[in-house]
């Protein structure tokens, strides 16, 4: 008998426990018909209520409670709304979205991967047809850069004021996340081959590749770690010959997010320039409702790696029950697949999920319906 997967439930704020709840709903029906060795606990916090009641996000030793589980499936922190109550207990965004920052932080979970597929049924924004074949993973480094909160203010709140928000690049964690990237492109290029959905990527020296991997830098500006950014990739893409390489400038990147999407693949960018992107990767993919995500740590399985949505709290339609689970139902599935590493048979459900929802979009296409309708639609494709 394997032992349990454990998933520690986070849902957080605004819309997060709504679309927690499908979650949980999905996984309940995915267990019983599977006889899965999955169980999960759901915690309160991190979250406004619970700021509101002990005066902080979270307990003092959280990160280690969180520690003890397999995973962590996170709702969404924010603006806890309804927007219409002034009334509502509100803290800073630095200090609501801080936990969600330390789990990546202190579980090292070096990546974030951000797939943008523009799946049927799925709102497509831009007119041009060939966006049906949109099919790109974005790979945003996740554990420093931009994020490394390191700086400070001087003479705070006088004329003379000075902010400092310093950038640190290490090439260790250069590396592996563009190594990371080409690991993920060549997985992709398998399984499009063995499902007959091939793609060409054209090389320099003119040989076509199943798959690519796109740098994103800011380069001609921000020149040392966009130097070493372009050296490791360089050098790293040397070991993937089978692998087409391309490099994008972030403003030119967003430029042709919009103008040829279906011309990328795999995509690495920054932490801070990858987090910009993937809001426009979501759009393309068909918004925010559909847009999955996770933070991962690849290297030590000791540490759980967290399963969130793009999306965040939509204090603006918050506890009423129209959020669109989908995004969350994604995460989801993407969660079990990860775990199915451990238990092949969570890969399976894993799977077996994401086909639910795929096919649930698909039928559905611009109805609306709310959080609950959707969860139960896709449970009752799971228990048929
Ligand atoms: C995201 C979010 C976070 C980020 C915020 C809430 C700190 O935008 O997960 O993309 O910037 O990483
Ligand atoms: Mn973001």
């Amino acid at each position: 008998m394997v032992q349990s997967t454990r998933i520690a439930v986070t849902p957080g704020d605004g819309i997060g426990p709504e679309v927690v709840a499908e979650a949980v709903r999905c996984l309940e029906t995915l267990r019983a018909k599977h006889s899965l060795a999955l169980e999960w606990t759901r915690f309160p916090w991190p979250s406004h209520a619970w700021h509101e009641e002990n005066g902080e996000s979270w307990p003092a030793d959280a990160l280690e409670q969180l520690k003890q589980y397999d995973a962590i499936l996170l709702g969404a922190l924010g603006d806890p709304g309804p927007m219409d109550d002034p009334d509502r207990y509100l803290l800073p965004d630095s200090i609501s979205l801080a936990p969600l920052l330390e789990m990546r932080k202190n579980f090292d979970q070096w990546v974030c991967e951000r797939p943008a597929r523009l799946l049927k049924g799925a709102r497509q924004y831009l007119a041009d047809e060939r966006a049906k074949d949109i099919d790109m993973l974005v790979i945003r480094e996740n554990s420093e850069g931009e994020y490394v909160s390191q700086g400070g203010r001087l003479r705070q709140g006088t004329p003379d004021e000075v902010a400092t928000q310093m950038e640190v690049f290490t090439r260790k964690a250069t590396d592996r996340i563009i190594r990371y990237g080409f690991e993920q492109a060549r997985r992709r290029a398998e399984e499009r081959v063995r499902d007959g959905r091939t793609r060409g990527f054209r090389t320099l020296d003119g040989r076509t590749c199943e798959s690519q991997v796109c740098l994103v830098t800011k380069r001609n500006a921000l020149r040392y770690w966009g130097d070493m950014y372009t050296e490791a990739f360089e050098e790293i893409s040397k070991e993937y010959p089978d692998v087409a390489t391309h490099h994008e400038l972030v403003d030119a990147a967003c430029m042709k997010f919009v103008q040829a999407p279906w011309a990328f693949d795999v995509v690495v960018a920054s932490n801070l320039q990858g987090d910009i992107l993937t809001d426009l990767a979501a759009v393309l993919s068909g918004g925010m409702g559909v847009a999955p995500s996770c933070n991962l740590n690849p290297t030590d399985s000791n540490m759980p790696s967290m399963f969130e949505p793009t999306h965040g709290s939509a204090p603006d339609i918050a506890g009423q029950g129209l959020a669109d689970p989908t995004a969350m139902l994604f995460t989801t599935a993407r969660m079990l697949e990860w775990l199915g590493r451990k238990d092949p048979t969570l890969a399976a459900a894993g799977k077996e999920l994401f086909d639910a929802v795929a096919a649930d979009l698909a039928q559905n296409a611009g109805t609306q319906r709310g959080t609950h309708e959707i969860g139960q639609a896709i449970c009752k494709r799971l228990e048929a």
